[in-house]
């Protein structure tokens, strides 16, 4: 007995499949690719999605046969927009999280609707799924004109598999269009970007059972008729289940390609300029704040492979801790993709500054270490200013192999930084535990405990003050450049 959790990711489809206590029997994942047609746009074909799922069940079911599976809970990437005609064929390649086309269009957004932070808990941003909508009406008015239904990347694999038209409320709070604060579609919102409540999705909870999996597609997937779907969640509350972080005051931050604050908060809870993301968590009832740096680890990829290719990751970080705190006066601004929180700037970019003759590569290792935590921080600070208290965070992704990295993140966020086990299985994990709850009735304590801590950096009040000017450095530097960027 178990079931199947999927994470809808943006370079492939992984698959968990998980025990009724939780524990996770196989993984499989199975790539598809993205599209870039024109500079800041980001595009994949749903097609391949539903390929990839069907992939990566198929080689988790193989290497754990005989398996009777329960249920079915799926995460993935959020914002995306995902666009069918009357005859539920997909119109487009989908527009995705990453594409920077519509900036007009979110500005506009504002024009028309001037309460929509106060409406959906949040600021237009090009990531989101509504500007996406206004920029398809401009510019492809022929397709259109043929929308029937928008639907996010992963209720879209969900409609594949059920032949429902669902949306959820963690991911459906990103799309902007949902009075998020009371968990349902605005009504102004909708009329604003000038879409039907017929074309999005019926609106449910993350444990909710959405639909049962159809003939076809258990014939394709090798699973029998019936199975329940349960609502599932974006990735990023999926991965916030995984870890464990549902309670209010919970917070993780995941420093993968982005960085993610993520805090579950008591209550609906607004930034007022929306500087932070608020959105539904995943279980009924509960919401999240959420801050998305666009590139964390990106930012130390990047570095590497222009400046050391070859270099191995783990030997070039260690070497950062040759070079005190503060990088002697170098500073690194990881906006190498524009920036959302704090600056909601797509314009934004990076920068080293500060540069002399007596910088090595462990000076520039540090500063850009110290940029991404201080990024990182930003998040943090405007999470606590919105009244979460926040005195220790899981981190997950792969900079939690480098210590120093770990207690850079500590020491700079004067918080408490755990490592967990299991915390890493992300948002695949997050949908297993859902469709426990939702399809097994497995309690969500249960189904939702945090793993077991493995590895804890608690701040030293000595680097905290230290980094105080750091800090300050930092948070001085892009107003700075800004013009500058946004002459570029
Ligand atoms: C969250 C976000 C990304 C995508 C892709 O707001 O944009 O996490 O969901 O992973």
């Amino acid at each position: 007995m178990s079931v199947l959790g999927i994470d809808l990711g943006t370079s492939g489809c992984k698959t968990v499949l998980v025990s009724r206590t939780g524990a996770i029997l196989a993984t499989a994942t199975a790539e598809y690719p993205l599209s870039t047609p024109k500079p800041l746009w980001s595009e994949q074909d749903p097609h391949h999605w539903w390929k990839g799922l069907v992939e990566s069940v198929k080689a988790v079911l193989a290497k754990c046969p005989g398996e009777t599976i329960e249920g079915i809970g799926i995460g993935g990437q959020m914002h995306g927009a995902t666009l069918l005609d009357k005859n539920d064929q997909v119109l487009r390649p989908a527009i995705l999280w990453n594409d920077g086309r519509c900036e007009a269009e979110c500005a506009e957004l504002h024009q028309r609707v001037p309460s929509l932070i106060k409406e959906t808990g949040n600021r237009a941003l090009v990531g989101f799924t509504a500007p996406k909508l206004l920029w398809v009406q401009k510019h492809e008015p022929k397709v259109w004109k043929q929308v029937r239904t928008v639907l996010l990347p992963k209720d879209y694999l969900r409609f594949r598999l059920t032949g429902e038209k669902v949306a959820e409320m963690s991911d459906g709070a990103g799309m902007l269009l949902m009075d998020v604060a009371h968990r349902r579609w605005s009504k102004k919102v909708l009329k604003a970007v000038g879409i039907d409540e017929s074309f999005l999705g019926r609106l449910i909870e993350g444990t909710e059972i959405s639909g049962r999996v159809t003939e076809a597609a258990a014939k394709e997937l090798g699973i029998p008729v019936g199975v329940p779907v349960v609502g599932g969640a974006g990735d990023q509350a999926a991965g916030a289940v995984g870890a464990g972080c549902t309670k209010p005051g919970q917070v993780t931050i995941a420093i993968g390609t982005s960085g993610v604050v993520f805090a579950t908060t008591k209550g609906y809870a607004p930034d007022k300029l929306g500087r932070v993301h608020s959105f539904c968590h995943a279980l009924p009832g509960t919401w999240h704040q959420m801050g998305v740096m666009l590139s964390a680890a990106g930012s130390m990829q990047w570095y590497r492979d222009t400046f050391f290719p070859g270099a191995d990751f783990g030997d070039l970080v260690a070497e950062a801790a040759q070079a005190p705190i503060g990088a002697e006066g170098l500073t690194f601004l990881p906006y190498l993709t524009g920036e959302r929180t704090p600056l909601c700037d797509a314009k934004a970019r990076g920068a080293f500054i500060g540069l002399t003759r007596l910088h090595t590569r462990a000076h520039l290792t540090r500063a850009v270490l110290e940029g991404i935590c201080a990024g990182l921080t930003d998040s943090l600070a405007l999470i606590r200013a919105s009244g979460t208290i926040v005195k220790e965070a899981t981190a997950t992704g792969g900079a939690t192999r480098s210590d120093l990295w770990m207690q850079i993140l500590a020491d700079l966020g004067n918080v408490t930084i755990v490592l967990r086990e299991g915390a890493d299985a992300g948002p695949a994990l997050g949908g297993a535990r859902l469709a426990l709850i939702g399809a097994c009735g497995v309690k969500p304590t249960v189904a939702c405990a945090p793993g077991k801590v493995v590895k804890t950096f608690k701040p030293s009040a000595k680097a905290v003050k230290a980094y105080a000017p750091v800090k300050a450095r930092f948070a001085a530097l892009y107003p700075a450049i800004q013009a500058y960027c946004h002459r570029l």
